[in-house]
């Protein structure tokens, strides 16, 4: 079996392993999320940095990063960013009025995503950005957006995107050029301009290019439409580090270096084609916030048969971490277990054969009562867990302030109470 290389330096961790035996003496349960606000600050800090360095802010236009709320949908996460003064982006309902629950006013909230006039009405707040998605969408929302001095974008279907299920296909989402020149008729005839232009590929793109040619593409549209956006908003999908594909490659090898400051140095040379622009908008989730959390579980039971040491474990795949079934993460024993390695695969409690986390050599002196670290759990782990057979795991959060219990394992009431 070819031998992973995930590069965790040392210190992260040490980092990781200190937080899980904190956060376990707090909980007392497993399956157990840790998350943790520091490494969100680097990530963060890391894009400024690279963007500062390339001139953004100074010689060029400024950079803005909006918080993915879908990534990580958890209130410790979005109070923390509230508290120093970051934007959010939102594409439901429920984000929305999240991040209205947690104090963000409305001029620091973006609303993205299809279909908003079916909800977006029942919300009508001013001083709202918002990319529209639609012709039905712009036509509905177009008085509110005047009314409540909404600024006002058109997200765009780019030739970069296709439904990864059927490569030849488009994605659903956003205008495609044609749409967006009438949408943008129409809105002049209303008299409103246009302030952003906006796209988001996909998650994991492979290369700075892919960015460079959709950025190109909507550059023409706006010199088409004879459009000058003051905002261009390049979504997210900046990959994160740490994480492989299923055939064992990171995502951000064709990156080279550092993504931070290929993505800058992409925008440097982009930036030129849109005249009036006053500040790109980013919205990387996972690049953000996978690093920011792990999944503790629990070896329940073990067995061994032709040739695989199988650890069964209190969590898995099908309940906490569904991105194992197209990513590889680095799992870690807590215990320093030493000696030979056996094949070994961890396994979810639930009755699928579908539910393993992992399948790799692990210390064969492994043992029930272990606990095993599944790293780089912060995006789209919370939001996609299930509660099959079994309700939602503990999460303990951790920031400037220390470590506490986020939310309790779910029990019995909460996860049978719910219904009428
Ligand atoms: C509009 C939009 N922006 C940002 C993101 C975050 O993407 P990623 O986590 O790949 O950076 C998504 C993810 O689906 C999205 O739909």
């Amino acid at each position: 079996m070819k031998s992973l290389a995930f590069g965790h330096p040392p210190p992260t961790i040490r980092f990781w392993k200190r937080l899980v035996r904190e956060a376990l003496r707090v909980s007392g349960s497993t399956p157990l999320y840790v998350f943790s606000a520091q490494p969100v600050a680097e990530r963060i800090a890391e894009l400024d940095k690279a963007f500062a360095d390339a001139g953004f802010g100074s010689a060029l236009p400024s950079v803005r990063q909006w918080l993915s709320c879908k990534t990580q949908p958890i209130p410790p996460l979005l109070r923390w960013w509230r508290e120093r003064g970051g934007d959010i982006e939102v594409v439901s309902e429920f984000e929305l009025r999240a991040a209205l629950t947690e104090g963000f006013p409305a001029s620091r909230i973006l609303v993205n995503g299809p279909a908003k006039h079916r909800w977006l009405p029942q919300l009508p707040l001013r001083g709202l950005s918002v990319n529209f998605d639609s012709a039905a969408e712009l036509a509905a929302l177009l008085p509110l957006a005047k009314k409540l001095n909404w600024r006002k974008g058109l997200r765009i279907c780019t030739r970069q995107e296709f439904d990864p299920e059927n490569q030849k296909l488009p994605t659903q989402f956003g205008f495609t050029p044609t749409e967006a020149l009438a949408a943008i008729k129409r809105m002049r005839t209303s008299g409103v301009e246009p302030e952003m232009i906006h796209f988001h590929l996909r998650t994991n793109v492979a290369t700075p290019k892919i960015y460079a040619d959709a950025i190109a593409g909507v550059a023409r549209l706006c010199r088409a439409a004879r459009l000058s956006v003051r905002f261009l908003d390049i979504g997210g999908g900046l990959p994160p580090r740490h994480a492989l594909s299923r055939m064992g490659e990171a995502f951000d090898t064709a990156w080279k270096g550092s993504s931070p400051t290929s993505l800058a140095t992409m925008l440097k040379n982009a930036a030129g084609q849109f005249p009036a622009l006053e500040e790109i908008w980013l919205e990387n989730g996972r690049f953000v916030s996978a690093c920011s959390g792990v999944l503790v579980v629990r070896v329940s039971d073990v067995k061994e048969r032709r040739g695989v040491r199988q650890l069964i474990c209190d969590g898995g795949r099908t309940m906490n971490a569904l991105v194992s079934n197209w990513e590889r993460h680095e799992i870690l024993p807590l215990e320093a277990r030493r000696g030979p390695m056996a094949l070994t695969a961890a396994f979810g409690p639930t009755c699928m054969a579908f539910d393993q986390l992992a399948l790799r050599p692990l210390p064969r002196s492994l043992r029930a009562g272990d606990h095993l670290i599944w790293m780089e759990a912060g995006a789209y782990h919370i939001p996609w867990e299930t509660r099959f057979s079994h309700g939602h795991a503990a999460v303990a959060w951790h920031d400037e302030r220390g470590l506490r219990l986020a939310r309790e394992r779910q029990d019995f009431e909460g996860w049978w109470g719910i219904w009428a």
